[in-house]
C-alpha cells in the first residue's frame, strides 16, 4: 500500500482519495468514499476502468502479453504442470508437495460420479439441446442434489462443494454430449487421469475398448490448463456477483456458465471455428477481412481481439503449438481449417486496421481447431471451456467468501428515463 493520494476538484472543493498499489500492475484509486464525500457516482459501463475486487489469484499484463496463475507464467504451467496441479495451485495459492498432490488428485477422482438420479434429469432435455444449455441446467441442479454442501458459512461444506464442482464438471459435460448423440452415458474411471477420463467419457462406447491417445490427453489437459482462470472476466465477475448475495456455490457456477456462453466470451471458440469453416479456402480471406473492417457490417473476426491483451494472447501461442502437435499425431497436418487459420492470422496481423486497433488472435482462435481434430462437435467447445474455467470460478468464489471485507455487489446507474409522473387510466391513453 502507498501513501499517495489522488485529488478530485469539483467546483471550489477538492477531495482526496488514496491510491493503492498491488504487488504488480497499475495502481488503483480507492473511490469507496466518493459518494459519501461528493454525492456523485462514477460512470463506467463495461467496467473498462474499474477494479471490482482485490485478488491474489491471476495476473494479466495485457501490454506485455503476460498471464500468471499465482505468479507462475502460463507457458511454464502449460509445459511442465497439469490441470489437477493447476487447480490445486489456483485454489490454495501454492504448488502442492508430492503428498499434497496425491491427496488432492485422489479426492477429485473420488468425486467424479454424479448422483444417479441426475440421469433422469438429463433425459428430460430434448436430444438436440445445446450442451451449454444442459451444462447450465445440470450445474444449477447440483444444489438440488447435494444439500450437504450448500451452507456457505461452513468451511468444510465450501471445500466439498468446490471439489464436487471440479470433479463432476467433466462428467456433466461428457454426458451432455453423449445425450445429444443418443449414446449411453459412460461412467468415470478412477484409474485414469483427469483429461483421459474426460476423453473416455466422451468417446468410449460399451461395445468396444477405448484407448486414450497420450498426445490427445496431453492436448486436452493443456486446453484445460490454459482456460483455468483469467481474473475478473465477464463470467468470473458474474460468479462473484452472484456469490456476493451468499447464494450457494452451485447456483453461482451455473450463473458463470450462462455468462460464458455468449460469443463475445467463451462462445467465441465455437464461433471462430464456424467462421473458419465458412471462409473455407484462403482465397476468400480478403472478403472476410474487408467485412470485419466495414463498420456498417456487424461481422467481426471471431477469435481476434481481447479487452485486456493488446500485444498478444500468451495462451494463443501455446494453443498454436498444441494444434500442430495434435494434427501431426492424427496425420492431418494439411487440415484445410488450419491452413485458413494460419493465412488469416498472417493477413490480419499485417493489416493496418488490426495493427492499429491491436487486434491479435486470442485463445479461442486455435482451441477450436484442436477440439475439432480430437472429434468434438463445435457445440461442445464452450462447454469444455466451462469445464476448465470452473476451477477459476470456484477459486475466485472461495477467495471472495473468505474475504472479511466482502460486501454484496451493487453497482449504481446513470438514470436517463422519465421523471416521476402520474399513472393514467388505460382508457385515456
Ligand atoms: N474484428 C473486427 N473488429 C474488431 C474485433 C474483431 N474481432 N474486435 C474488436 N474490433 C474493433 C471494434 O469494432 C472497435 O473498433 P472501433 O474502435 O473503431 O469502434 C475496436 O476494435 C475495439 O473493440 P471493442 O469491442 O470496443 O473492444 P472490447 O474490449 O470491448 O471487446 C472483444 C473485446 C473480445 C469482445 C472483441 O475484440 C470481440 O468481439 N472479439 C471477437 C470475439 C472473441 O474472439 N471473443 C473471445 C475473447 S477471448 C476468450 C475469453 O476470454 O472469453
Amino acid at each position: 500500500m502507498t501513501e499517495k493520494n489522488a485529488k478530485l476538484v469539483i467546483g471550489d472543493k477538492t477531495y482526496e482519495f488514496p491510491i493503492i498499489s498491488g504487488s504488480v500492475g497499475p495502481d488503483v484509486i480507492d473511490i469507496r468514499t466518493l459518494y459519501k464525500q461528493t454525492g456523485l457516482f462514477t460512470f463506467d459501463p463495461g467496467y473498462t476502468s474499474t477494479g471490482s475486487t482485490e485478488s491474489q489469484i491471476t495476473y494479466i499484463d495485457g501490454d506485455e502479453g503476460t498471464l500468471l496463475y499465482r505468479g507462475y507464467p502460463i507457458e511454464q504451467l502449460a509445459e511442465k504442470s497439469n490441470f489437477v496441479e493447476v487447480a490445486y495451485l489456483l485454489l490454495n495459492g501454492e504448488l502442492p508437495t508430492a503428498a499434497e498432490y496425491d491427496k488432492f488428485s485422489e479426492t477429485v477422482i473420488r468425486h467424479t460420479m454424479l448422483h444417479e438420479q441426475i440421469v433422469k434429469f438429463y433425459t428430460g432435455f430434448r436430444r438436440d439441446a445445446h450442451p451449454m444449455a444442459i451444462t447450465c441446467g445440470a450445474v444449477g441442479a447440483m444444489s438440488a442434489f447435494y444439500h450437504d454442501s450448500t451452507d456457505i458459512t461452513d468451511e468444510k461444506q465450501r471445500e466439498i462443494a468446490t471439489i464436487r464442482l471440479i470433479a463432476k464438471m467433466p462428467t456433466i459435460v461428457a454426458w451432455a454430449y453423449k445425450y445429444s448423440i443418443g449414446q449411453p452415458f459412460v461412467y468415470p474411471r478412477n484409474d485414469l487421469d483427469f483429461a483421459s477420463n474426460f476423453l473416455r467419457m466422451c468417446f468410449a462406447v460399451p461395445a468396444e475398448e477405448y484407448e486414450v491417445s497420450p498426445t490427445l490427453a496431453r492436448a486436452m489437459d493443456r486446453i484445460f490448463t490454459l482456460h483455468a482462470d483469467h481474473e475478473q472476466n465477464a463470467s468470473t465477475s458474474t460468479v462473484r456477483l452472484a456469490g456476493s448475495s451468499h447464494a450457494n456455490p452451485f447456483a453461482c457456477i451455473a450463473a458463470g456458465v450462462a455468462s460464458l456462453w455468449g460469443p463475445a466470451h467463451g462462445g467465441a471458440n465455437e464461433a471462430a471455428l464456424m467462421m473458419l469453416r465458412e471462409i473455407g479456402t484462403p482465397d476468400r480471406i480478403p472478403e472476410y477481412v474487408a467485412r470485419a473492417k466495414d463498420k456498417s457490417d456487424p461481422f467481426r473476426l471471431m477469435g481476434f481481439g481481447h479487452r485486456v491483451y493488446k500485444n498478444y494472447d500468451p495462451r494463443a501461442k501455446v494453443m498454436q503449438e498444441t494444434a500442430r502437435e495434435v494434427l501431426a499425431e492424427l496425420g492431418v497436418e494439411n487440415n484445410p481449417t488450419l491452413q485458413v487459420a494460419q493465412q488469416l492470422e498472417k493477413i490480419a496481423l499485417e493489416d493496418e486496421y488490426f495493427v492499429e486497433k491491436k487486434l491479435y488472435p486470442n485463445v479461442d482462435f486455435y482451441s477450436g481447431i484442436i477440439l475439432d481434430a480430437i472429434g468434438f462437435p463445435t457445440s461442445m467447445f464452450t462447454a469444455i471451456f466451462a469445464l476448465a474455467r470452473t476451477v477459476g470460478w470456484v477459486s475466485q468464489w472461495k477467495e471472495m467468501i473468505e474475504d472479511p471485507t466482502q460486501k454484496i455487489g451493487r453497482p449504481r446507474q446513470l438514470y436517463t428515463g422519465s421523471d416521476s409522473r402520474d399513472y393514467t387510466d388505460i382508457g385515456t391513453r
